[in-house]
């Protein structure tokens, strides 16, 4: 299965700080926000991945992630010229994507909690070839700025509205979404929504439709946050910071992820640690 980070778009919302810098590079307490979505795509055990963003930025992700190689990882990069659509990443990526199923992941989407790589292994699995797809519902007082899915009494998905004024459960659904290799035909054929997006909400409806769209709980021991207003970003940052100094173990830390999944021996962390200076490089170099 391959990848794609989706982190472009204006991040107007966030105006003025992320004017001159990309909303994914601002840091989330002691790191990138980057960094959290591509620590979800190594724990799902995905190695070829694909970072899509807009191309006044692509020479600040290539220097703080390069190809990859020290995360024992392959990361390619591509541009969105606009933020025409969450669902435009399929249509760039098609090449990068070629035969294989696809995970895609927004940029500003952060996730932690004990089943996540379970969670995450299921979506792997259940759409390899031509099963289907696998999104995630969790559960928020205030659904209306997110992606809706309802529920029958049997706990079937049965509608998906984007951004509903009267939504019809309190469950959003996260931007994580696992795909079948049709996406790339079916987002071929979508077309751009009334404020001109190719909407991941319409790919989702149409793999609702066909019957083939597997909707998982992401439950309470889950955390997820999306980082797009002043208030989500800074409750990421109070969270991460929350758990890291209690627990001592970093959220959404590649490198740690890197050497544990055995994607890079201690001998690799060790030589990129050299001359590096830090308390998030004293944290790594403890594991050596
Ligand atoms: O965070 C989850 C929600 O993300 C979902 O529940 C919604 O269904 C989905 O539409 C999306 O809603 P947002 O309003 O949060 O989307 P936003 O436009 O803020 O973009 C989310 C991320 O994707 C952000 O990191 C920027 C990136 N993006 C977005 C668009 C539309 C792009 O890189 N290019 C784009 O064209």
């Amino acid at each position: 299965m391959k990848g794609i980070i989706l982190a472009g778009g204006t991040a107007s919302r966030l105006h003025p700080t992320s004017l001159s810098v990309n909303k994914h590079l601002l840091p989330v307490y002691d790191k990138p926000m980057i960094y959290y979505p591509l620590s979800t795509m190594m724990l799902a055990g995905i190695n070829e991945i694909l970072i899509i963003t807009s191309g006044n930025c692509l020479d600040d992700f290539r220097k703080l992630l390069g190809n990859g190689s020290h995360l024992g990882i392959n990361i390619s990069y591509a541009t969105q010229d606009k933020p025409n659509g969450i669902g435009e990443a399929f249509l760039i990526g098609e090449k990068f994507i070629n035969n294989e199923s696809v995970c895609l992941i927004l940029g500003d989407n952060i996730f932690h909690g004990t089943d996540l790589k379970q969670k995450l292994c299921e979506g792997v699995n259940n759409n390899n070839l031509n099963n289907g797809a696998t999104i995630f519902a969790y559960k928020v007082l205030d659904p209306r700025r997110y992606g809706v899915v309802e529920f029958d009494s049997n706990n079937i998905a049965i509608s998906l509205e984007e951004k509903p004024k009267n939504p019809k459960s309190n469950y959003m659904i996260p931007g994580l979404y696992f795909y079948d290799n049709q996406i790339v035909d079916i987002a071929k054929k979508m077309k751009p929504s009334d404020r001109n997006e190719l909407e991941i909400t319409d790919i989702n409806n149409y793999y609702l439709n066909k019957k083939i769209l597997k909707v998982t709980e992401l439950g309470r021991g889950t955390a997820w946050f999306d980082c797009g207003t002043e208030d989500s970003l800074l409750s990421a940052s109070n969270f991460v910071q929350i758990i890291e100094k209690k627990q001592g173990l970093k959220i959404g830390c590649v490198e740690e992820i890197a050497l544990h999944e055995g994607l890079i021996s201690k001998n690799e962390l060790s030589t990129y640690l050299k001359d590096k200076e830090s308390n998030y490089y004293d944290y790594l170099k403890s594991f050596l």
